[in-house]
């Protein structure tokens, strides 16, 4: 299978901040609470009057400028989320029309909750391959804000909104992310109800399960990656986390002794953004030159599903 490298990346987030004290101003908690359990200090919400679609797009459109690629080069858009603006029409197909990229990209949007960016690498490294156009375009992106019950301070505060986004080629001279992946039907641990649901739609969670959980598979997805693609950990340049909690972050780094400038934490700015998570941070990453062309990074996604992966992405350039 041909492989794929990210070209450019993108992200855009709502100018609207709530910071932990203006949490505890609507539910029983507070800032120290929330930075110790969580390393959380604010979140960003998108405000009455906008959608997820513009701040995707708005994240697309940098990623497509960094990469140096044309909206009718783009062979495919999957747009990863599961706080979509509207069930039909999928969020990947407004994007499409709003960019100009061609009607015969194949447009559809993605739900694996936090591990939404690693499956739709993944799934798009496969579309690639059967695509005329070599071009592709992922958005993670999430409005958390508006699926969180604002009585329940054990949820409320974890989540927030933000957009990221990757354009990627494949090439017949590039490897294979290795993507590494997994499921396991669970309601339990975390839910949301549907549009069938007389329950409003909320995230429910299981925050202790969520963590255990998450500190034993993040650590099977990193070693197999790295089985899968012949490498060992002194092969990555840089480890790229969901950001769900910063004290999972640390259990894993200190677990790996990853040194602290080969990994990286926004937590404390945005909260949990599920699918925008990654793609954020590859956004800042790539904005403060932190990885570059030629950079090997390794991802890693856990969330609601249950689901969970990992993948070797390296940066490339149009030239190679
Ligand atoms: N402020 C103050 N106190 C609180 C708050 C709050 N916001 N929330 C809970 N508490 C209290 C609890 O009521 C409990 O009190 P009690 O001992 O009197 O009953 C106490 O704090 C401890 O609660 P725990 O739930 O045990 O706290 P814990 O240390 O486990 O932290 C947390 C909870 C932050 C939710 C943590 O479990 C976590 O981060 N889990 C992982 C979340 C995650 O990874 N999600 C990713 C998937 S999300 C997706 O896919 C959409």
């Amino acid at each position: 299978m041909d492989g794929i490298k990210i070209l450019g990346t993108g992200y855009s987030v709502p100018e609207v901040v709530i910071s932990n004290d203006d949490m505890a101003k609507i539910v029983d908690t507070n800032d120290e609470w929330i930075r110790t359990r969580t390393g959380i200090e604010r979140r960003h919400n998108i405000p009455e009057g906008k959608g997820l679609t513009e701040y995707g797009a708005d994240a697309a459109l940098k990623a497509l400028r960094m990469a140096g690629v044309l909206p009718e080069e783009i062979g495919a858009v999957i747009f990863a989320t599961l706080s979509s603006e509207y069930l039909v029409p999928a969020t990947a197909c407004l994007i499409q029309k709003e960019l100009g990229i061609p009607e015969d990209a194949l447009c559809f949007d993605l739900n694996a909750a936090c591990s939404g960016f690693i499956f739709a690498i993944h799934t798009m490294e496969c579309l690639l391959n059967a695509s005329e156009r070599k071009y592709g375009l992922i958005i993670g992106a999430e409005n958390l804000s508006r699926l969180l019950d604002m009585t329940d301070r054990s949820t409320c505060i974890l989540f927030g909104d933000g957009a990221g986004a990757a354009v990627v080629k494949s090439d017949p001279s590039y490897t294979s992310i290795n993507a590494v992946y997994g499921s396991s039907g669970n309601k339990d641990m975390l839910y949301v109800p549907g549009a069938q649901s007389k329950e409003p739609s909320y995230i429910h969670m299981d925050g202790t399960n969520v963590f255990k959980f998450a500190v034993s598979i993040i650590p099977q997805c990193i070693e197999k990656v790295l089985a899968k693609a012949g490498k060992t950990t002194d092969d990555v340049d840089f480890y790229v986390f969901h950001q769900a909690n910063a004290r999972i972050i640390d259990l894993v780094v200190r677990k790996y002794k990853i040194p602290k400038e080969k990994y990286y934490k926004n937590i404390s700015e945005y909260g949990n953004t599920s699918a925008g998570s990654i793609p954020i941070v590859l956004g800042e990453l790539m904005e403060q030159k932190k990885i570059g062309t030629g950079s090997r990074v390794l991802i890693v996604g856990f969330g609601g599903g249950l689901t969970w992966g990992g993948a070797l992405v390296e940066i490339g350039s149009r030239e190679g």
